[in-house]
């Protein structure tokens, strides 16, 4: 793993969009893989940023991690809204291109198996990751057992608290998501993760440092051969 450690998340912000923009220009049909969440603001706002001094995302595919259960699309909380709000209503990605799973599809099961239909086409260049306090990535909760494809998962009361500050109050929280698998992040040829805040510091420990366990979805990135963590000395206090 390599592990950048930044003095604030802007800096890492920066290092994050400059990655990113590597594979943009360097590839010519670069496939990415998003996350939201507030880890993701300052790096999607450094992106709009790189597309208003020329970057070009036209020939970008871009293929998100989740999404809530039961949000539409037009839902303000909904991930759709956020990405739309964060990055794609900025930049010139083609929305043909563009791929979330859809929470609000009665047919879940079949929304699973045509995403992964998605990512098997369009293999991930760069895998966009934020982190949980309880070391989800994607919605990949701790459990017992991980599953390797898209799936339905069960939220945890640590997930739903921290989400609630998105949300009027913990109630309004979905308590299901839909997730890529833990198999379709480990394909992706490189995964930057980033974790910003001392609140992550103790998952970003149990993810470089400790066991490979499903009870730490996140420390399976340890099998991985090309994972960035990109910190802010905050969320690297524990290393
Ligand atoms: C979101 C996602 C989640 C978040 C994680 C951290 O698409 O996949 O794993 O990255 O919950 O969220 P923030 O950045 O809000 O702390």
């Amino acid at each position: 793993m390599n592990i950048r450690v930044f003095p604030d998340q802007y800096g890492a912000a920066i290092y994050a969009a400059a990655t990113i923009e590597t594979t943009v220009k360097t590839s010519t049909s670069p496939v990415l893989g998003l996350a939201t969440g507030g880890t993701m603001t300052p790096v999607y706002r450094q992106l709009v940023e790189f597309h208003r001094r020329g970057l070009n995302f036209s020939h970008v595919t871009t293929i998100n991690l989740d999404e809530y259960v039961g949000l539409k699309p037009s839902h303000p909380n909904s991930y759709h809204a956020f990405m739309q709000e964060n990055l794609f209503d900025h930049i010139d990605v083609n929305p043909d291109r563009i791929y979330l799973p859809s929470g609000d599809n009665p047919d879940l099961e079949g929304v699973c198996a045509a995403y992964d239909d998605v990512i098997r086409s369009n293999p991930i260049d760069l895998q966009l990751l934020g982190i949980g306090v309880n070391g989800h990535i994607g919605f990949n909760e701790p459990a017992n057992s991980l599953k390797s494809n898209t799936h339905i998962v069960q939220l945890t009361e640590d997930t739903i608290r921290e989400n609630a500050r998105f949300f009027e109050d913990e109630q309004s929280v979905p308590t299901r998501a839909i997730t890529v698998g833990l198999q379709s992040i480990l394909l992706a040829k490189h995964i930057l993760l980033l974790a910003f805040g001392e609140k992550k510091a103790q998952a970003i420990r149990d993810t470089i440092k400790g066991d490979i366990s499903t009870t730490v979805p996140s420390s399976f990135l340890q099998v991985h051969p090309n994972v960035t963590i990109v910190l802010d000395e905050a969320a690297a206090q524990l290393l």
